[in-house]
């Protein structure tokens, strides 16, 4: 368990690294004189990486792990848990003054096998509360926010309020994310409850309904009492596909704002596939759809936090051998392979200094 005071016996040391760290300021101190974090995911395989190291304590204010909190990997079979992998990232975290975002609670994807029979036989809701009692409970107090709920929506699914068929939904109902949010705040009051989704930032009439529900979804959860506090915007973009609607965009965060919510930057990358082979043109592309976003994003007051879904293309999974004979590997992130900024990234730190 981590406790407060493990944090804070952490931050006593945090003087001097602190002080290193700002010789080389990166975006972890741009973002702290904007007060809006930033950060990134990362797995805690990648920490054997000295390099890649020094690198999140250049960039990195907050980390997610990209993984190692999902249920698949925290709760394999019922009643054990195995928080090694966060345990590692947290302890990292907390040693460098680094916040953490927790990602996630309540997901219909990365599952362990045996849950989607549990939930669907379960006599209460005590299938979902135990697991984000245990969870937040083990991290309560350092960690700054949570993916309490993500992904619910999906309106290809048909229903009316556009809410994704999983067995979540068809055992407890749409209240499962009420009960989520309600067991979130009980176990720990202090972390920001987020609900987080992708889908918001396009101009396609798919993205309009997408925001739509998102938007009701939302709404609902307040007029019920529910205690969200954040949308999560996972910023999945696309340098080749549909762009950011900036006008779009706009006016759906305007929405999320006037409800009183905080807005996060949950999972940025930008696909460069269906791209030239010219690395110069991908990465302006990757910049520019980047900048369209985060213009938009950083102009509302509500924004937090910016994270991005993976620090370095040094980690991005390998495209199949004949997109790699043909050249094509992935630059999706700041970083590219050898941890040099990208467009990208300097797109990021135009954004934050942009007033
Ligand atoms: O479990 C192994 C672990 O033992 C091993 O040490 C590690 C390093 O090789 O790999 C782990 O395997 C996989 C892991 O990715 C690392 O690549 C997991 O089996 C696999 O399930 C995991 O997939 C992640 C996936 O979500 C499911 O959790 C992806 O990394 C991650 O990028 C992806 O991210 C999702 C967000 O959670 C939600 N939004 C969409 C986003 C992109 O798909």
């Amino acid at each position: 368990m981590f406790s407060r005071r493990t944090v804070l016996g952490a931050g006593l040391g945090l003087a001097a690294l602190s002080g290193a760290r700002a010789a080389t300021p990166g975006l972890m101190a741009v973002s702290q004189q904007r007060g809006i974090l930033f950060g990134t995911a990362a797995g805690s395989y990648q920490l054997k990486d000295g390099d890649f190291q020094q690198a999140l304590l250049r960039e990195a204010a907050i980390i997610v792990p990209e993984y190692e909190l999902v249920r698949e990997q925290i709760e394999p079979e019922p009643g054990r848990f195995d928080f090694a992998g966060a345990d590692l990232l947290t302890s990292f975290a907390t040693r460098n003054g680094i916040a953490m975002h927790g990602h996630t609670l309540v997901w219909y994807a990365a599952n362990p096998k045996w849950l989607e029979d549990k939930v669907l036989h379960a006599p209460d809701d005590e299938v979902l509360t135990y697991y984000i009692a245990k969870v937040m409970g083990h991290y309560r107090g350092v960690y700054r926010s949570w993916d309490v709920v993500n992904e619910a929506i999906h309106p290809e699914d048909g229903r009316a309020d556009g809410l994704r068929n999983n067995y979540w939904l068809t055992r407890f109902g749409p209240g499962y994310i009420d009960t989520a949010f309600q067991a979130a705040k009980a176990a720990d009051p202090a972390a920001l409850r987020v609900y987080s989704d992708w889908g918001c930032e396009g101009g396609e009439a798919w993205n309009d309904v997408f925001r739509a529900k998102t938007l009701d979804l939302l709404e609902g959860l307040i007029a019920r009492g529910v205690p969200v506090d954040a949308l999560g915007l996972q910023g999945h973009l696309n340098a080749f596909g549909v762009p950011v609607d900036q006008a779009k965009l706009r006016t759906f965060l305007d929405r999320v704002r006037a409800m009183g919510l905080k807005i996060l930057v949950t999972e940025l990358d930008v696909d460069d596939t269906k791209a030239p082979r010219d690395i110069a043109t991908r990465d302006a592309a990757v910049a520019d759809a980047t900048a369209r976003f985060l213009d938009v994003v950083m102009d509302n007051p509500a924004t937090t936090t910016v994270m991005t879904w993976g620090l370095t293309d040094r980690y991005l999974p390998r495209p199949d051998w004949l997109k790699w004979m043909k050249g094509y590997s992935p630059r999706k992130l700041p970083l590219d392979d050898d941890l040099h900024p990208k467009p990208m990234y300097q797109a990021i730190r135009h954004a934050y200094r942009r007033r």
